[in-house]
């Protein structure tokens, strides 16, 4: 989970950039607290500290593992003086965030809100930790990125749509509602459509999409065809020319979708 989460922020920095950019248009001037729920080792964090050099973030998640990576990113980055950490269950109530750390000029919440339990919950805690005119960001991947060629020289060409069609059987993620019922005004549904090559991410595009396809190996065994499995298990395996570790042929296509709200 690290490492694919450490490999989904190299790769997409260019996404990030932008999508903290808007937020820095939308938000007013100088966010000075921000708040990054489920933070994980802290792609979010890090890119939020980059674009607000003011702000101090508080980071929370349920794992010490991930917020011990985020610390030393953020030690790497020379911003481990702006982001703090919070090791919490965000499904049990708030005290460790209520404490001493908000009224917060910005929440973010990526790849977050659809592990709780109850997402209503959440957004009415979110509300009451955001200052009166404060923003919340809500992102969510609509699904893994796809990488390969429609042809990859293994097995019948369309591998990678078989594949996404055999694994993807969650619907889409609809916040809107829970967050006006919490109080919101929903300003914004932005979609932002990701296509970059390997000269737009750099080296680690190769190994992302390693780890990205692996896991969506693991959840194929029993939904797909024997020749595309075993197409894939070729493709995984690093040894083989063609495998997706010494590709050059590769790209990284996806689409997250931000929802950018209000505290009235
Ligand atoms: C898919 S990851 C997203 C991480 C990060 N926001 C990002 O975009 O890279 C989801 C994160 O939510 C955290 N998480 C899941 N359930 C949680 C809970 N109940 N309380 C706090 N964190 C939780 C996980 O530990 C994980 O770091």
């Amino acid at each position: 989970m690290a490492r694919l989460l450490e490999l989904d922020a190299e790769v997409l920095a260019s996404y990030l950039a932008e999508l903290t950019g808007l937020l820095a248009q939308r938000v007013g001037p100088g966010p000075a607290r921000v708040l990054d729920l489920g933070s994980g080792p802290g792609a979010g964090s890090l890119a939020l500290a980059r674009q607000f050099p003011a702000a101090r973030v508080t980071a929370v998640d349920i794992s010490a593992h991930l917020l011990h990576r985020l610390q030393k990113q953020a030690a790497a980055h020379g911003v481990a003086d702006r982001i703090s950490t919070v090791e919490a269950n965000l499904d049990e109530p708030w005290t460790k965030i209520t404490e001493n750390k908000g009224p917060f000029d910005l929440i973010w919440a990526a790849s977050f809100i659809h592990h709780v339990s109850d997402p209503a919950r959440t957004f009415t805690r979110a509300f009451e930790q955001l200052r009166p005119g404060g923003l919340i960001a809500v992102t969510e991947m609509d699904f893994f990125p796809r990488f390969l060629p429609e042809d990859t020289g293994a097995g019948e060409p369309g591998l990678e749509d078989r594949l996404h069609q055999a694994t993807n059987t969650q619907p889409p993620h609809q916040w809107t509602g829970p967050l006006a019922r919490a109080g919101f005004v929903v300003e914004e549904l932005r979609p932002f459509e990701i296509r970059l090559d390997s000269t737009q991410t750099g080296p680690a595009l190769n190994a992302y999409a390693q780890v990205c396809l692996a896991k969506l190996r693991s959840h194929a065994t029993d939904v797909l065809e024997a020749d595309d499995l075993a197409a894939l298990d070729a493709l995984l395996d690093e040894t083989q020319p063609q495998s997706i570790a010494r590709r050059s042929d590769l790209s990284v296509r996806t689409t997250r979708t931000t929802w950018l709200a209000r505290r009235p």
